[in-house]
Order: structure tokens, then sequence, then C-alpha cells
């Protein structure tokens, strides 16, 4: 298990960079993803929330196989949008919804290198702008208009600070 950034992290901010080493290391940090997000009970992990700047995420959809992507790109978008409420396992315990395009075309590598492009609409395009986004330091709150976006972050903190007084009590 690897210890998931929150809100407030500067690593959660930042561009990261691009995955060029193909190891072993990187299939263990993918695996490694993946059980941290099944653990969470979540859809999608990028990198940058479990403390790696690097462009990596990984995707999995129940009742599909897992999926990785690294240095994705995405190349195409549907100009039909959608309305989808969204939560991230960096901003636990609340939700809002986002208007993205419905569809998505993305090119990436899988864990060898080897290229690949998905065309996705549904949830998987959904979850893959998500992530994909975490990439850009950018968080789906930043899709949100700003009294919106303020509203859910202070949510978040009220929720976070009751967490913390249960905790203490323990
Ligand atoms: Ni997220």
């Amino acid at each position: 298990m690897l210890d998931i950034y929150t809100l407030g992290e500067d690593v959660l901010r930042e561009e990261c960079s691009d995955i060029k080493e193909f190891d072993e290391s990187l299939k263990i940090l993918a695996d490694a993803m993946i059980d941290t997000l099944e653990e969470a009970d979540g859809v999608g992990l990028a990198g940058p929330q479990v403390g790696v700047s690097k462009k990596i995420f990984v995707v999995h959809i129940r009742g599909s196989e897992p999926m990785v992507f690294i240095n994705p790109s995405i190349v195409g978008t549907s100009i039909e949008t959608g309305v989808y409420e969204e939560g991230c396992l960096s901003i636990p315990g609340v939700y809002h919804d986002v208007i993205r395009p419905v569809g998505v075309t993305i090119q990436a590598q899988d864990l060898n290198g080897k290229p690949f492009t998905i065309q996705a609409d549904g949830l998987l395009a959904r979850v893959i702008q998500h992530e994909n986004d975490h990439l850009h330091g950018k968080l789906y709150i930043d899709h949100l208009e700003e009294r919106e976006r303020e509203r859910v972050v202070r949510s978040y903190e009220k929720k976070n600070k009751i967490r913390r007084k249960q905790k203490v009590r323990v």
C-alpha cells in the first residue's frame, strides 16, 4: 500500500515528467498503484497522488482488467459533453458534478514502452480525463466555478477536521 497524498500537497500541483525507463521498478510502481487503488475502492489513481511526479496513471473499472497508462496524451475529444459526479482519492469525502467531453481518444505507452491508442466513452472516458489532469497538476475542482470550488474545499476541510477529532478520541 502506498500513501495517498491529499489536497494541499505540492506534488498534486506539479507538471509531471515523462517516464523514460521501462524497467522492473516501473512495473513494481504500477502494481503498487493498482493495489492501492483497489484498497481505497477507487476507479483511478495517478502518480502524483502517491507522491510520484511522473506521467503514469492506473484505471480499474469493476468488471474489467486494470489498465496502466504511461506518458499519456489525449489526442481527441468529443464535441458532446456530459455531467458526472466526480470525487477524488486526494480530496476524500466530497463529490461534485463536472462537465467534460463524453468521449476521448488517448495515446499512451504500456509497461514495456509499447504505444497504444484507445477510444473511450462513458465512465472510462471520464476516468481517463480525470487522471490525465492529475499529470498536469490539475484537479477536478479546477473545472468548477470559483464559488462552487470554494464550497467543495470548505466541505472537504470540515469533514477532514471531523475525521481528525474522531481519530484523537480513538
Ligand atoms: Ni483524482
